[in-house]
C-alpha cells in the first residue's frame, strides 16, 4: 500500500466527483521545439489553466511560464535528451532529479518509455530507478508508453505490453493512447490509466469520441495536448473533453457543449 504523500499527491489530480482526471499536456517542446500554438507556452497556457485538474510539463516551462501562484497539480516531465531532428528519439536519460522535482512542488513525475525500441533497455532501467527515487519521497510516477516516430506502433497488443511491462517496473500512473480493443489495455494495467490525443484529429467530434471510448473503456482520464491547444477554441475543447470524463457526457452532448462555448467564444487567429 503507497504512503499517505504518494497517495495524497496522486488524489489531488483526480476529480473527487469522478475518480478520474483532465490533465492538460504542454510537454512537446522538449523533443519537438516550438511546437505550433505553443510557441508562445505562458500565452497558450494561462486561459486553459482554470480548466485543467493537472499541467504535464518540463521544468524549464514550468518555471518560465506558469505563475507560482498557480494551484493546478504539476505532473513534471523528468526524461529528455533527444529531439526531433534524429532518428532514435528514444535516447533518453533521467534530466531531472528527484530533489528538483520536490522543490518545485510537483505531484508527479513522467517519464517515456520505449518498449520495442533501440534504447527499451535504459528506459526501463530508468523508470525502476525512478520509481525508487519517488517511492522515497511520496511522489508518484507516471510512465508514458512513448513510440516515437513510429505511430503505427499503436494498437492493442503493442499498448498492452507497454502498459503492463511499466506497471511491472513500478510505474503509479501510465499514460498510453487509446486504441481498438483498448478494454484489453485496461484490463491488464492494475494501475489507473490516462490517455494521449496523438497528433490533430480532423474534427472536434472525433476528439470528444476518442475520450468518451477511452472512458467508457477504463480510462482514469486524458492527458491531451495538441487536441486541445490546437484546436482554434481550446477552452471550449477542454469544456467538452471535461463534460466527458468528469460528467459522463456523450460526445454529442460533449458537442452540443463545446459548440455552445464557440458561440461565445472569439476565434484564434489561424496559424
Ligand atoms: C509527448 O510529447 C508527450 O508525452 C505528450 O504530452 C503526449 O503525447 C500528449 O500530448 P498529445 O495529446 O498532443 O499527444
Amino acid at each position: 500500500m503507497a504512503d499517505w504523500g504518494l497517495s495524497n499527491r496522486l488524489a489531488r489530480m483526480m476529480s473527487p466527483h469522478s475518480g478520474n482526471t483532465v490533465m492538460l499536456a504542454v510537454d512537446h517542446g522538449y523533443f519537438m521545439g516550438p511546437t505550433r500554438r505553443l510557441e508562445n507556452a505562458r500565452a497558450t497556457i494561462a486561459p486553459l489553466l482554470p480548466h485543467a485538474d493537472a499541467l504535464a510539463l518540463t521544468r524549464g516551462i514550468l518555471r518560465s511560464s506558469v505563475p507560482s501562484g498557480s494551484t493546478v497539480p504539476i505532473v513534471l516531465r523528468v526524461s529528455g535528451g533527444a529531439t526531433i531532428l534524429k532518428e532514435d528519439l528514444s535516447d533518453e536519460a533521467i534530466t531531472v532529479s528527484m530533489r528538483d522535482a520536490v522543490r518545485l512542488n510537483a505531484s508527479a513525475v513522467a517519464m517515456s518509455i520505449f518498449v520495442g525500441a533501440p534504447h527499451e533497455h535504459d528506459s526501463l532501467v530508468n523508470l525502476s530507478k525512478l520509481v525508487n527515487d519517488g517511492e522515497e519521497v511520496g511522489v508518484p510516477v507516471m510512465a508514458i508508453t512513448a513510440v516515437g516516430k513510429e505511430l503505427e506502433k499503436r494498437d492493442q497488443r503493442y499498448l498492452a505490453l507497454a502498459c503492463r511491462v511499466a506497471v511491472e517496473h513500478g510505474a503509479h500512473l501510465v499514460k498510453t493512447y487509446y486504441c481498438d480493443g483498448f478494454e484489453k489495455v485496461v484490463e491488464a494495467c492494475p494501475v489507473p490509466i490516462v490517455v494521449a490525443g496523438g497528433p490533430k484529429l480532423d474534427s472536434d467530434r472525433a476528439v470528444l469520441e476518442l475520450a468518451h471510448a477511452a472512458i467508457k473503456q477504463g480510462a482514469h482520464g486524458i492527458d491531451m495536448g495538441r487536441n486541445v491547444w490546437q484546436s482554434d477554441h481550446p477552452v471550449a475543447m477542454l469544456k467538452g473533453l471535461r463534460a466527458v470524463v468528469h460528467d459522463k457526457a456523450t460526445a454529442a452532448e460533449a458537442l452540443d457543449l463545446l459548440n455552445g462555448e464557440k458561440a461565445r467564444a472569439p476565434t484564434l487567429a489561424p496559424a
